[in-house]
Order: C-alpha cells, then structure tokens, then sequence
C-alpha cells in the first residue's frame, strides 16, 4: 500500500422494527426496515510495520479486540490464507456515530473495514460478505445501504424503493442501551403480558417494538418520541434497541426548529438527511487518501 486508504461508514436507522419471535439460536426473528443517513465515521487504513492495531479519537470507542475491526482484519486476513495474526496495516477510527445507540456503528465501521481489507489482501467481495454476517447481524446491511427491509436475524435482505430523502433530527439520550439487554427486556415483558398470547399482530405497521420495553426501563425514550411528534416529526421512533430516537422532517428549518425544541442539558440533537442507495454506494467506496 503507497499511501492510505480512507473509507466513510454511514450510520442506519430502523424505520420500523417488529420482533416476531424467539429462534432457537438465541436470536430474535425480525420485520425490520433499514435506512442510511449521512452519519458517518471514517477509518484511514495504512501500512505500517508490526502487528496489526487500532486507534479512535474516543477515549469511549474500544480500540482493542472488543472491536469488531479487529475481528474483521483476522477474519479477512485468514480468507486472504495469511497465517497468524495481521500485520503491517494500522487503522484510524475518527468515530461520529454514538455507541450504543442503535445507529449500527459499531456493525457498520465492521463492514467499512472488511471492504478496505477485501482490497487489501484481495479478497473478494463475496467472501467477505460471508464473513459480514458471522461478525454480528446487522452488518450484512451495511453492504446495500439505503432502504432496505430485514428478515430473520435483520440479515435476510430485501432493497426497497428508496423512500423520498427526509431530514433527520436524531436525540441522543446521555445513556446507551445494549442491543443484548433491549431484547432481553422484549422477552421479559412478553412473558408477563397477558394479551400477546395468540394475538394478531399487523406486522406491516411501522413501529419499534422495543420501543416499549425500553421506555419502561427509561421513560425519557417515550417521552423524547412524543416531543418529536409535536413537534411536526411526519414519523418519529427509537431506533434499533435505542437509546436513539430518530424524527423525520420534510425540510431542514423544520428539522433544526424541531431539535431546538427537544434538545435539553440531558439529551444533545444531530441533524443529518437519509442517504439512498446510490448516495450510500458512492460514498462508502473505499478512496485513497
Ligand atoms: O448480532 P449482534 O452481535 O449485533 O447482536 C447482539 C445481541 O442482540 C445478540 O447477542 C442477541 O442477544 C440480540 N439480537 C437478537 N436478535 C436479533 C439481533 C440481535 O436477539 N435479530
């Protein structure tokens, strides 16, 4: 490699999110509807004598093996037929998306990073797009970008018609909540609940079903969507397993007007636009840089 390798790792949130049930895996079975928004981080990818490793410019971000960036170098590296660990490539995290926040920030500097490495080590994209769905179940997704719906896992892919470009006014909670967690709350609130025995669910509707099992634990979640509403949001829901809840907006001043209204000592506000497919493959290409 002569010089570095940049590349953008957009953020996602779900416009809708049904849990349909249990799977013997462990996991959960999900109707979900992905969208890319602007958001992003960048990692810059160079060469560099020595084992392999990992910078970020959060002190909050892992920069160890807890990364998925690094399992997607050993995992690449291996598929390259590479012995060991990796080596001579150290990788630079400048991270914008909040962790733990149900923007898929973690999953998506985890695909960014498999296509700069499938570059690398030339490896093809279909071998790494096998590995994507090992590292975690969302990451498949940030292979397509755009509007997207999610089957099983949320890894089973259908590319929709992107929906019209919206503004995004996200509010960030100062607390993250665990992907784990969220759906363990789903469970354990669904076991209490009387009605959900048999009943009919309209699946098609747009809605997040954790949405209600983390409100429960924090309130402010249900109270920043119904702000979010009154505040002229068209749509408005927590995202992923949250603590991000998202607002869409037809233009910028009713965004920015909207995350004035909502924006407390206790929860910060982002701007950003939904990113279509086309948009999302020209900018996730790896570059030099
Ligand atoms: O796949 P990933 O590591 O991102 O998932 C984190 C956790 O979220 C899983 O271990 C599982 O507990 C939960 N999860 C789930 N059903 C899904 C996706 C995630 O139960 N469809």
């Amino acid at each position: 490699m002569t010089s570095a390798m940049r590349v953008r790792a957009f953020a996602k949130i779900n416009l809708s999110l049904r849990v349909l049930g249990t799977r013997s895996d462990g996991y959960h079975e999900l109707r979900t509807i992905f969208q890319s928004i602007g958001l992003h981080d960048t990692l810059t990818v160079r060469a560099e004598r020595g084992p392999f490793y990992l910078t970020c410019d959060d002190p909050n971000c892992p920069d160890d093996t807890a990364n998925l960036i690094w399992r997607a170098a050993a995992r690449v590296w291996r598929a390259a037929g590479r012995r060991g660990a990796p080596r001579d490539v150290a990788v630079d995290l400048k991270k914008r998306i909040p962790l733990a926040a149900g923007l898929g920030g973690g999953s998506s500097d985890a695909a960014a990073a498999l296509r700069a490495f499938a570059r690398l080590w030339r490896v093809d994209e279909a071998r790494v797009r096998a590995i994507a769905g090992e590292l975690g179940a969302d990451v498949p997704y940030f292979f397509e970008g755009g509007t997207v719906l999610g089957l099983g896992r949320g890894d089973l892919l259908f590319p929709l018609i992107d929906r019209p470009a919206a503004w995004v006014v996200l509010v960030l909670p100062n607390f993250g909540v665990s992907t784990k967690e969220a759906f363990g709350w789903w469970d354990a609130d669904r076991k209490h609940a009387k009605d959900t025995k048999g009943g009919t669910k309209d699946t098609k509707e747009m809605r997040n079903d954790l949405e209600d099992a983390v409100t429960a634990r924090h309130p402010q979640i249900g109270r920043i969507v119904n702000a979010l509403r009154r505040a002229g949001a068209s749509h408005a829901a927590m995202t992923g397993s949250g603590s991000t809840v998202f607002g869409l907006f037809r233009n910028e001043r009713a965004a920015a007007r909207a995350a004035r209204a909502v924006e407390t000592r206790a929860r910060k506000t982002l701007i950003t636009t939904t990113a279509d497919c086309r948009r999302y493959g020209r900018a996730s290409i790896p570059t030099r840089g």
